[in-house]
């Protein structure tokens, strides 16, 4: 790659990012880089990972943080909501996307139960994770949860923040709505200010409005990570099965389909019973003599 590390670079899509490009010695990528690409200007993407193949793939492909998120609970486990996954659920998830990558950062979501008590739960919960091999933690709510960050920090554990809208409070929030519209701009703003200095590494906006969330990015020394918060946060974040079409039915407006995963594999799946049906599978080629 020939970017200077001094200046923002579109990459090509066989070109590896920055963050982990020649020169940087990256072995893992730690808190402290996804901060350094910040200042230097350098755009990141993040995608959640649930397994060892998409994390390995993830890895590979030069993705700096891997979100082992909550939206298992939606996209690996079946359930309607994220309200309903556990810790107990996770905690494998988190390990296997550990075990199966090296360079990127991984970070275990803490569910909904797991953290709202206090920062003692918070710390039990996150040591949890950390034990199964993740390099960080996320957890959602701004200024109600600055204790919680601030406990966490202090015992030596990195924090991502979640504010805007937070898919656990869908209930008290009245449903999937944008935050940040009007007078609410001043809400979001002071719980961006309160993540941040409670000592979160980064913080997620989600469903934030461009305007607002382009505020926040200039106002904080830590990474945004958007996702439906327009174009000018730091990062950008998409659950993988959105990104790359393994989930079918209309997406949400903040999302790009990157490829039709989900007709790939139906494809695969119906080719591998008409051979069977046929008798043209297996061949000798795949029979023991
Ligand atoms: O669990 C998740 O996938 C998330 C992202 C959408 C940020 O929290």
């Amino acid at each position: 790659m020939t970017s200077s590390s001094n200046s923002p670079q579109a990459h090509g899509a066989d070109e590896i990012p920055s963050l982990y490009g020649p020169g940087k010695n990256v072995k893992r990528v730690r808190t402290r880089h996804l901060i350094e690409a910040k200042e230097r200007g350098e755009k990141w993407a993040m995608l959640t990972s649930y397994d060892m193949y998409t994390a390995a793939l993830f890895d590979e492909a030069g993705i700096p943080a891997l979100l082992v998120g909550d939206s298992a609970a939606n996209n690996v486990y079946g359930y309607e909501t994220t309200l309903q996954v556990s810790v107990d659920e996770l905690v494998p998830l988190v390990a296997a996307v550990a075990r199966s990558t090296e360079r990127t950062l991984v970070i275990a979501d803490m569910p909904f139960g797991s953290y709202e008590s206090g920062p003692v739960q918070a710390l039990e919960t996150a040591v949890r994770f950390m034990k199964a091999g993740a390099h960080a933690v996320k957890l959602e709510g701004g200024r109600r949860m600055a204790e919680q960050i601030r406990a966490l920090t202090n015992a030596g554990i990195p924090v991502m923040g979640h504010i805007g809208f937070t898919p656990q409070s869908e209930h008290a929030v009245g449903g999937y709505r944008v935050q940040g519209r009007d007078a609410q701009a001043a809400e979001v703003e002071a719980d961006a200010h309160a993540v941040a200095e409670a000592g979160a590494f980064a913080v997620v906006l989600e469903m934030v409005t461009a305007s607002v969330a382009a505020e926040i990015t200039k106002q904080l020394p830590i990474p945004t990570v958007g996702i439906g918060a327009g174009p000018d946060t730091d990062a950008q974040v998409l659950v993988w099965q959105d990104m790359a079409g393994l989930r079918r039915g209309r997406p949400q407006r903040f999302v790009k389909r990157y490829a039709e995963v989900a007709d790939v594999l139906q494809d695969a799946a119906k080719a591998f019973a008409d051979e069977v049906r046929a008798g043209e599978f297996p061949t000798k080629a795949h029979s023991f003599e």
